[in-house]
């Protein structure tokens, strides 16, 4: 495939594009910064036949920063950054919940490149949700209150009770309560690059509004998370074989449907490490150095 002829085909106004005519095991400098333009752009793209070996599909990956190891899923053999995420009879999918990967980290991953090795008869789409076309259709008043408050983000709310299923589960329970404590981020981030504001809670990880009563914040998180949901912010692919989207995590959420069990799927997914997620109050107080890069 000829590097030159990059096309970009978007697919709404707010979130997802097809890339055609790239081979992804064989980018070049300039495609990349095409392809790395376009991301920041359209949130996710999606490439189709291609063709990778785990290192290709690692070499790919790392040329947008560090790849990360998953707490969870099983890597493959010799490939501890890939995981596979395998789903069947005996393994019933569990992305089946809106989230942005592992905003239970103080630094969540910034990218995810996920490929496609075995797709379902029928069922398994991906849909993925524009956080800061939500944001943009908050009404002042909202942005302004979500803007000074700060949510909190739990491992053990999404993967508690699929460790509390597993016979090593008490186990990985204590180790998950030492190793991936609670952690916070603001309501509303800025988006490194973009400088985009994103709206930054996700029903599969947001338990809390900090500075809230339980009452006020579950009430907040369930319209939050309801605005969120509105078909105009969302893409959804339907796979094929060899397709590979790309997203910026720090952008969109995601939800593999779970419509294709008990059928096989087989997924390889690379993610790559992110900054900590920074709020519009610390960018307004930011020196302006600081903010003219971002
Ligand atoms: C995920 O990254 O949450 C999985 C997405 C998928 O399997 O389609």
């Amino acid at each position: 495939m000829s590097q030159q002829t990059m096309k970009v085909l978007p697919r709404t106004v707010a979130i997802g594009a097809d890339v055609v005519n790239v081979d992804l095991a064989n980018v070049d400098a300039e495609t990349f910064t095409q392809i790395k333009a376009a991301l920041h752009t359209h949130q996710v793209l999606f490439f189709h036949e291609q063709m990778l070996s785990p290192e290709a599909h690692m070499a790919f990956a790392s040329r947008f920063g560090e790849m990360e190891i998953h707490e969870v899923f099983t890597p493959l053999e010799d490939h501890p950054e890939i995981s596979v995420l395998v789903h069947d009879r005996d393994h019933p999918p569990i992305s089946d919940s809106w989230h942005s990967d592992v905003t239970y980290r103080t630094k969540p991953s910034m990218a995810s490149v996920l490929y496609a090795r075995s797709i379902p008869p029928n069922g398994g789409d991906t849909l993925w949700l524009s956080a800061t076309a939500a944001y943009k259709k908050l009404s002042e008043p909202m942005k302004l209150m979500l803007e000074g408050l700060t949510a909190e983000h739990d491992f053990l709310q999404a993967y508690g009770s699929y460790f509390r299923k597993q016979s090593d589960g008490a186990e990985r329970l204590r180790r998950a309560q030492i190793e991936t404590p609670l952690v916070e981020h603001p309501l509303i981030v800025v988006h490194p690059v973009t400088s985009e504001r994103v709206l930054y809670v996700n029903p599969t990880f947001t338990s809390r509004i900090v500075e809230l009563s339980r009452k006020e914040s579950d009430a907040i998180l369930k319209l939050l998370f309801e605005h969120l949901l509105q078909p105009e912010f969302q893409v959804r692919l339907k796979w094929q074989e060899n397709d590979v989207a790309i997203w910026d995590n720090r952008a969109t959420q995601h939800y593999a449907t779970g419509d294709y069990y008990p059928h096989y799927r087989r997924m390889h997914r690379v993610t790559v490490g992110g900054e900590r997620p920074v709020g519009v109050n610390a960018m307004q107080h930011a020196p302006a150095a600081i903010r003219a890069v971002t």
